[in-house]
């Protein structure tokens, strides 16, 4: 198989994962390991730079772990590791730290929206994420970056920064190209806001058949829809949106039905449960094997890091022989 490059893409340890993670993220990451070569890492240094659930941390990291596996990501072929295991990143991190200019980082979205919502929580970290992201990137020189628009002011950072390292020091990485995923944003079950595990409006992969049911059943639909007679307008309700993904071949059936209340949102919902539990069953097999078997998931993890250290070891060295180190 011909191979275009090297996809990297990188994701905060948040613990088991959900239908948004999983259409936004995880499939894309699956579907272009017949692309690329990929390098999947788990920040769990970037984790830290909002000292929030710390003690989660080790637990979550695994939990990830469990679903980026089931889900399909094939540990033979991609490099699937955690971030804190490759120490050459901090290197890289502190090195690229020299090139890049504090007002760059002062002036990145993500940045000033922490100051704003948590002005006593602004840490050294914080300031350099986009540095450590940048780090992550370049250090395995991947040139193609899956990540959703929210992300895109960072890619664009992480230029920034290869530019001007190379024009201290010379041509070295790739400019890394963000790849925006196709499915960008998925509503939570409060029909609101985006699904997320902060705010508990998602469903998450690993839940038993019964459970993804009475998830369902809590979520919000069209609010004009008062009783079962009255007509439904899908185009506003977020269950609806979610059959797109989970019953593509019935939407025309189900938007009539809904629209002439020929199926209630009882109906809707149960359909739409059925359609996820469906789509997952072989996931939820594969997941209860894996975790079952701990120490096949930190073998993984541990071989992970180690093929992705020897690609980092040669950065390194390429890096500090330009700049100058001995
Ligand atoms: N900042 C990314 C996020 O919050 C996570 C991340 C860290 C990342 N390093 C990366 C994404 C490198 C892509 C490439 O989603």
């Amino acid at each position: 198989m011909v191979r275009r490059g090297r996809v990297f893409s990188g994701a905060r340890p948040t613990g088991r994962q959900h239908l948004g993670n999983y259409l936004g993220a995880i499939q894309n990451y699956v579907k272009l390991q017949d692309e690329f070569q990929c390098v999947y890492c788990i920040v769990d240094l970037h984790a830290l730079t909002t000292l929030e659930d710390t003690h989660l941390l080790r637990g979550n990291v695994h939990e990830m772990a469990l679903d980026w596996l089931a889900a399909g990501m094939r540990p033979e072929e991609t490099i699937v590791f955690v971030q804190s295991h490759v120490r050459e990143v901090t290197e890289l991190h502190a090195l690229l730290s020299m090139v890049t200019p504090m007002g760059w980082l002062m002036r990145a979205p993500t940045f000033k929206e922490k100051v704003r919502l948590h002005p006593e929580n602004v840490n050294y970290g914080l300031l350099g994420y986009p540095v450590l992201m940048t780090a992550d990137i370049i250090l395995y020189k991947a040139d193609t970056v899956p990540v959703g628009e929210d992300q895109l002011p960072h890619l664009e950072l992480a230029r920034e920064i290869v530019r001007r390292f190379h024009s201290f020091f010379g041509e070295t990485f790739p400019e890394p190209k963000a790849r925006l995923t196709e499915i960008p944003r998925v509503m939570g079950l409060d029909g609101v806001q985006k699904m997320s595990k902060s705010l508990n409006n998602h469903i998450e992969l690993a839940l038993s058949p019964q459970e993804v049911r009475e998830k369902v059943r809590t979520a919000v639909t069209d609010p004009a829809r008062m009783r079962r007679k009255d007509p439904g307008h899908p185009e506003v309700c977020n269950v609806f949106s979610l059959h797109r993904f989970f019953n593509a071949a019935r939407v025309p059936e189900i938007d009539s039905a809904c629209r002439t209340a020929g199926i209630g949102c009882v109906d809707c919902k149960n359909m739409l449960a059925d359609g996820i539990n469906e789509a997952f069953a072989e996931f939820r097999e594969r997941r209860a094997d894996l975790a079952a078997r701990p120490d096949y998931v930190q073998d993984v993890l541990a071989d992970g890091a180690n093929r992705a250290r020897t690609i980092a070891a040669a950065t390194i060295a390429e890096v500090k022989e330009k700049m100058g180190l001995l």
